[in-house]
């Protein structure tokens, strides 16, 4: 079956305009990282295909690794994140550029962070490719983003919901109905 671009409301960041972005963050990155042989810490699953772009736009010895983390319940506590699946590196003394697709609350990103730093990494920034502000309940400003966004539920590009959409070229908003039945 293929995509039902029925359920999408709208295009809100073009497939160009993503490539020109990412373009502009890799040279940004490979100056500032140049002789740092950073790590490259994707959050899995979303931005799977974030960091597979930003990657080969940063001309520069880095390593890629990939964490996945579990989703929030209304119990966990703030400041807490719980890793899933966690990375192989060790963090040590390493220079660490967590790349998410999205922020959100900010919580599972500052929580990340936070995680990072415990583990002795030498510095730990972040690279989101949307940023939803108006949606923020911690205090968190990414260190690169890509756009900032409204709050809008979005999917490709590696974001999802319910597992679709991930595989699109571009960011899409998807209509209320879609969500908003379950
Ligand atoms: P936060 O902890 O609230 O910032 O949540 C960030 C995570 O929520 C992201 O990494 C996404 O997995 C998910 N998320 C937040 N907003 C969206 C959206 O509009 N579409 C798809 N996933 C989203």
């Amino acid at each position: 079956m293929r995509n039902d671009r029925n359920d999408l409301e709208k295009v809100i960041v073009s497939e160009a305009e993503i490539g020109q972005r990412v373009k502009e963050l890799g040279e940004r990155l490979t100056g500032e990282y140049e002789g740092r042989n950073p790590v490259v810490l994707g959050i899995l699953k979303g931005a799977n295909v974030f960091v597979a772009d930003l990657v080969r736009a940063m001309d520069i010895e880095l390593q890629m690794d990939f964490i996945m983390l579990a989703s929030y319940g209304a119990s966990d506590t703030p400041g807490e994140v719980r890793v899933k699946m966690d990375c192989e590196t060790e963090l040590a003394g390493r220079h660490v550029l967590v790349v998410d697709d999205i922020v959100d609350t900010g919580q599972t990103l500052k929580a990340l962070m936070e995680l990072l730093r415990m583990r002795g990494a030498a510095s730990v920034r972040s690279c989101v490719l949307l940023d939803k502000p108006s949606r923020r309940t911690v205090e968190l400003e990414p260190d690169y983003k890509g756009f900032e966004i409204e709050d809008a539920f979005v999917v490709g590009y590696g974001l999802d919901y319910a597992e679709r959409f991930r595989n699109l070229r571009e960011v899409c908003a998807i209509k209320k109905r879609v969500y908003a039945v379950e």
